[in-house]
């Protein structure tokens, strides 16, 4: 029998959080109301020193994916070799569930410029980033998922609409997606589009995770700032994405004004939930 093109998914993450490790050891993993964890690559691709003896015994009980901010998969020359080598000793260490990026570029002439700079929606740019992922998947010896990132401005040069783009990246260069239902939701807003019409272009047997996060208004737009819950608007569009990809991989990502585990554990069961309901409706 060929194997299914969506492997079974891992259940309901969270983003792995200095100001959480004791709890996280001190209790039994059955307990935590946590799947796995998603890490911050970057924060690990160091020599030593407490961060990887934290990331060592917290990987013994739980299964983790790698995510990065710096792969600058959208600049001409992509990611330098010498962080290539880092990220894949690293997921030599980890043996991740899966290893993923953003869409987007962070830096130029090996400057790294953290921030998640939107692309133009051109063919050249298709065409750059799969050439780059190409070289990035065959080092890694992975499918890379690279996320979609909220924008709030649009260039004059776009040739197509962003849900196009993203599914044209992914195609092109075979990899997958990590869907972040919040950016699409910033997105929706900011530039005025219809969030559905986004995720029913999309690839569906390539969304292999979802990101949940929340965002602020400020001055009339909508800040993908990740210090709040998840919003109303965000959930219905988590809905509309389990309908449409069945049971994926979800997890919910804070940033800022980190709150105690139990408060995030508190919204992954209210992503249970809301998959449990779809699940429900799908059911004969
Ligand atoms: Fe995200």
């Amino acid at each position: 029998m060929p194997p299914p093109l969506t492997p079974p998914s891992p259940g309901f993450g969270l983003g792995l959080r200095t100001s959480h490790y004791q709890e996280i050891l001190a209790t039994p993993p059955a307990d935590t109301g946590v799947d796995w964890f998603e890490i911050l690559s970057e924060n690990y691709m160091v020599g030593g020193g407490k961060p990887l003896v934290m990331l060592d015994r917290i990987r013994r009980d739980y299964p983790m994916a790698m995510h990065g901010v710096s792969l600058s998969i959208g600049s001409p020359g992509g990611p330098s070799d010498e962080y290539l080598r880092e990220l894949k000793k690293l997921a030599e260490r980890v043996q991740p569930l899966w290893v993923s990026d953003h869409l987007c570029w962070t830096g130029i002439h090996g400057t790294n410029l953290h921030d998640l700079f939107p692309m133009p929606y051109t063919e050249e740019a298709v065409a750059t980033v799969a050439r780059n992922v190409r070289r990035v998947q065959d080092y890694l010896e992975r499918p890379i998922l690279l996320e979609n990132v909220s924008s709030y401005l649009s260039f004059e040069a776009d040739t197509y609409q962003e849900w196009d783009f993203v599914a044209a990246v992914a195609e092109r260069s075979d990899s997958l997606i990590l869907l972040d239902v919040n950016n699409v939701y910033v997105s929706s807003v900011n530039h005025g589009f219809d969030p559905h019409t986004y995720l029913r272009a999309l690839p569906a047997a390539r969304v292999r995770q979802i990101h949940l996060a929340g965002h602020s208004r400020q001055d009339g737009c909508i800040i993908d700032t990740h210090d709040q819950p998840v919003a109303d608007p965000v959930w219905a569009l988590y809905a509309e994405a389990l309908r449409l990809f069945g049971p994926v991989a979800t997890m919910i990502e804070r940033d800022d004004h980190i709150p105690p585990l139990p408060e995030l554990t508190a919204e992954l069961r209210h992503a249970r939930g809301v998959a449990a309901a779809v699940h429900a409706e799908r059911a004969p």
